[in-house]
């Protein structure tokens, strides 16, 4: 059974690549899913405002008699955290042979770009651009919003070679037109679908704002099934999908909705590393019953333009369905 994948142009011995997170911020974490079959990894993100952060902390520390000290101070800690990363890039290149996707989280256009050049450097295979896009400025439309992805996209393409995948949220008035017309731009080379944001709860008790859970469940993969299965016939783009996934089963799902890859992060937490195994042997066993000899074989299969009743991808009103429901 031929579990091998190609995503951006990347080789992949198998289609699962464990997400960005503290999964994936050691070599030594890194190895151990490479030796359950992971085909890559996405580091953790290095973050544009951790850089400022604790750039911005390292100045405060001390009283300096001389402003250029705390420049100093400030420059140092940014090296740090950048070396850092780099450091870990190295090392798993050195240490693995799976591809190492490096992951920036860019909130602003700018500054950061030379990160993204320095991750191509250390050996990145690709960068995934975590672009964490909520729509809650009133002042802002929607095509304000929605720029930041293309001039990101735009601004990274042109000082690396390597590869750039975009990891965006579902939050678009215009989703399909927006994925497509970025596909156009030629500048993403995969989209990842999509990315869990951090969530506000309340504290009825306390009556104060707090986290909802980091972690997805099984019912979160039907949001991003939707818009794969929806969406890869129309771009020539991969996509890579993600959030929700928690089984075996939910890989085949998303292969079949067209998902070149599939990221696994919150089953890995739960269940360990050796779970990248098991859900690669529960796709083994699936394709062997349904004979199917490679992921080319059942890839996109029910997809929107290969099934009958394709309009279900679209169905959001409940009324047929549920409407005997008492
Ligand atoms: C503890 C934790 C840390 C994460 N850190 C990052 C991160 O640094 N960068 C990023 O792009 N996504 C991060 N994510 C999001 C995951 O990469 C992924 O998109 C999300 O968890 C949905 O996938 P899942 O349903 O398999 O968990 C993190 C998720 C978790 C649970």
């Amino acid at each position: 059974m031929d579990l091998s994948v190609k995503y951006m142009g990347l080789d992949l011995k198998s289609p699962i690549i464990v997400g960005s997170s503290g999964l994936t911020n050691s070599v030594e974490k890194v190895k151990e899913l490479e030796s359950f079959g992971a085909g890559a990894v996405v580091l953790k993100s290095l973050f544009e405002e951790q850089i400022h952060f604790e750039a911005d902390a390292a100045g405060k520390q001390n009283d300096y008699d001389y402003p250029e000290a705390i420049d100093y101070i400030k420059s140092y800690a940014k090296d740090n955290t950048i070396n850092a990363y780099l450091k870990l890039i190295e090392d798993c290149k050195k240490e693995t042979k799976i591809p190492i996707i490096a992951s920036l989280n860019c909130v602003t256009t700018g500054q950061w770009l030379e990160f993204a050049k320095k991750m191509e450097n250390a050996g990145a295979d690709a960068i995934e651009l975590n672009v964490s896009l909520l729509p809650s400025d009133s002042e802002k439309t929607s095509a304000e919003n929605e720029k930041v992805y293309f001039t990101i996209a735009e601004q990274v393409k042109k000082v690396v070679k390597i590869p750039v995948a975009l990891k965006m949220s579902h939050y678009s008035a215009g989703l399909l037109n927006l994925i497509k017309t970025l596909s156009w731009t030629k500048n993403v080379d995969a989209f990842v679908l999509f990315n869990r944001y951090y969530n506000p709860d309340i504290d009825i008790n306390t009556m104060k704002i707090t986290s909802s859970g980091v972690f997805s469940t099984e019912g979160d993969l039907a949001a991003s099934l939707r818009w794969v299965a929806i969406l890869s016939n129309q771009i020539e783009t991969p996509i890579s999908a993600t959030t929700g996934v928690h089984s075996g089963e939910d890989v085949i799902k998303q292969l079949l909705a067209g998902a070149q890859t599939v990221q696994v992060v919150s089953a890995i937490y739960k269940h360990g590393s050796s779970f990248v195994k098991t859900m690669l042997d529960d796709v083994q066993e699936w394709m062997k019953k349904q004979n199917k000899k490679s992921i080319e074989d059942f890839r996109g299969l029910v997809s929107y333009k290969n099934v009958h009743n394709a309009v279900a991808f679209e169905r959001v009103q409940f009324m047929k369905y549920f409407g005997g429901i008492e």
